[in-house]
């Protein structure tokens, strides 16, 4: 994740590849320093195992025996995000123990970890060893007798763009947004990752099916027989099996990149105005690849997506996609990724190197909107443009909004990224195993007719 990479944290699969990414700004306002965009590309394949099931949208208030709270109201437990690398990722506090670190807010994954001190530093790419330096990460965890390790397991995973970590497992008091819980974590001793010198882990927001943790010492062994995975509470479930909040939390993400620049709200509502109703839609039981049919990520089905007024749908059916406030990118079909990028004026060309769609910083974008149940949510049009850095030249570089999420297919999964999110709240119910989105108020550029 150094500055100019289209972060890829959010998702992870072990053993592929699956996306996480960078997040847009104002062009006017953004800068930077760095030279050289490096974006990977192809990052998303985000396979679904074909069944003869496919996939199913159950209620989980059948499943943990819930029922959904009547009226959602503001939250009294909301922790503020911060905005990194201009605005491709959030972060927000967390507490292990007496030691409080800004940590990566991510619902495309499942584990909460922190990197320790002493840790060991390779290269993405080459696994090579390399000086803490180049991981980049904020001040590291002291172990102290509040973390109670669990013997013979290992924390093992691969994020989207290709970082990877390995760890140890324990039982840790973690506080975050003023709720406190002894919850499992991974405190990370080897790491290939690129940090921003600020944060020191992440918190997976995801359900249990996507944790990381193995049996056995050796994380080579993870997957095999002798080291399968071992599945625990993650952090939110924790607190809400303990009765300390009720089962649901919501994300407000702006596009302001000092100061305040979002909300995670456990419980309740982030503190900002939306307009219109919330339009829910079920959470996808799903059977990505490498994991059993459950629920794992965020997944929602969508109607469809909206260029400047026409609708355009997946080719073969594709429309699920995940909701990852880990990834910077929305990640759409290829087609319609491509008419998308099309429909810039100048037109966004796709660039190999890149993995991502090059645009004049000033073009003028269309208009987006996703359609969910019926409900169409427009973007911004600054979302749609990101600084992404400087060329040779000292100019800059824009990219959209939207990435190619590979082939149309059925069975692939896509991602509604930051450029989406910041133009909604969205409430992670997981009790009721719905998703809800309110448009936000502030954004006077909602209407096409204006956009
Ligand atoms: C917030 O706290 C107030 C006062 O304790 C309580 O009445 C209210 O239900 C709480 N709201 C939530 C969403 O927990
Ligand atoms: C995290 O805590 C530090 C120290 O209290 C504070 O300076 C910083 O603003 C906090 N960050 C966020 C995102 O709340
Ligand atoms: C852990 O100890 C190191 C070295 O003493 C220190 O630099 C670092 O700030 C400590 N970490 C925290 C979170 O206090
Ligand atoms: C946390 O939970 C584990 C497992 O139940 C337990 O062994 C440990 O003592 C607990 N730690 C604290 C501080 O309560
Ligand atoms: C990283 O953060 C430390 C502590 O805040 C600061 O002293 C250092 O200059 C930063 N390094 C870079 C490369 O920004
Ligand atoms: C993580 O687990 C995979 C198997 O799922 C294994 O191939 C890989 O070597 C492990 N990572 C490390 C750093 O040991
Ligand atoms: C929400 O709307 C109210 C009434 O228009 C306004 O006073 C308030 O400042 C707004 N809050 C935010 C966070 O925009
Ligand atoms: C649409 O919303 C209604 C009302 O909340 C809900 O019953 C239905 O399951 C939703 N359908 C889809 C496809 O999201």
């Amino acid at each position: 994740m150094s500055a100019l990479s289209i972060l890829l944290v959010g998702a992870s699969l072990l053993g592929s590849s699956v996306a996480a990414g960078s997040y847009s700004i104002s062009a006017a306002t953004a800068s930077s320093e760095a030279s050289e965009l490096t974006v990977s590309s192809h990052v998303l394949e985000l396979s679904r195992k074909t069944s003869a099931k496919g996939y199913n949208a159950r209620s989980a208030a059948f499943l943990l025996g819930m029922s959904r709270a009547s009226k959602i109201t503001v939250s009294n437990h909301t922790s503020i995000l911060e905005s990194l690398f201009i605005g491709e990722e959030f972060a927000t506090n967390i507490t292990f123990g007496t030691e409080t670190f800004e940590s990566i807010v991510d619902t495309g994954s499942s584990d909460t970890w922190v990197v320790e001190s002493g840790f060991e530093c390779v290269d993405v790419e080459t696994s090579a060893p390399e000086t803490e330096a180049y991981c980049d990460f904020g001040p590291v965890y002291n172990v102290t007798d509040s973390f109670q390790q669990i013997p013979d397991e290992n924390f093992n995973i691969t994020y989207g763009d290709g970082e990877f970590l390995t760890g140890v497992v324990g039982y840790e008091t973690v506080t975050l947004a003023g709720i406190t819980v002894n919850q499992t974590v991974a405190l990370v001793n080897y790491a290939a990752w690129e940090g921003d010198n600020t944060t020191s882990g992440l918190i997976g927001l995801a359900y249990p099916a996507l944790t990381s943790a193995y049996a056995g010492t050796d994380p080579t062994l993870d997957n095999s027989a002798t080291g399968e995975q071992i599945q625990y509470s993650p952090i939110f479930k924790t607190m809400y099996t303990d009765g300390l909040v009720s089962p649901l939390f919501s994300l407000a993400i702006l596009r302001d990149i000092s100061g305040d620049s979002g909300y995670l709200a456990l419980g309740g509502l982030p503190p900002v105005n939306i307009s219109g109703d919330f339009t829910s839609t079920p959470i996808l039981i799903t059977n990505i690849e490498g994991y059993l049919e459950t629920y794992d990520f965020y997944t929602i089905n969508i109607d469809g997506i909206t260029i400047d007024g026409r609708t355009e749908r997946g080719s073969s059916g594709a429309t699920q996609y995940i909701v990852d406030s880990g990834t910077t990118l929305n990640y759409f079909p290829t087609r319609i990724a491509d008419a998308v990028n099309d429909a810039f004026v100048p037109p966004a060309i796709y660039d190999e190197d890149e993995g991502a769609y090059i645009v004049d910083c000033s073009a003028t974008p269309p208009s987006l909107g996703i359609v969910i149940n019926g409900t169409t949510f427009y973007t911004n049009p600054l979302d749609m443009i990101l600084l992404a850095g400087t060329d040779e030249a000292g100019d800059d570089v824009c990219i959209t909004g939207i990435d190619d999420g590979g082939s149309d297919a059925a069975e692939d999964v896509y991602i509604l990224g930051d450029t989406f999110q910041k133009n909604v709240v969205t409430v992670f119910d997981v009790g009721a195993a719905e998703l809800q989105f309110a448009a936000r108020e502030y954004y006077p550029s909602n209407d096409p007719v204006k956009a």
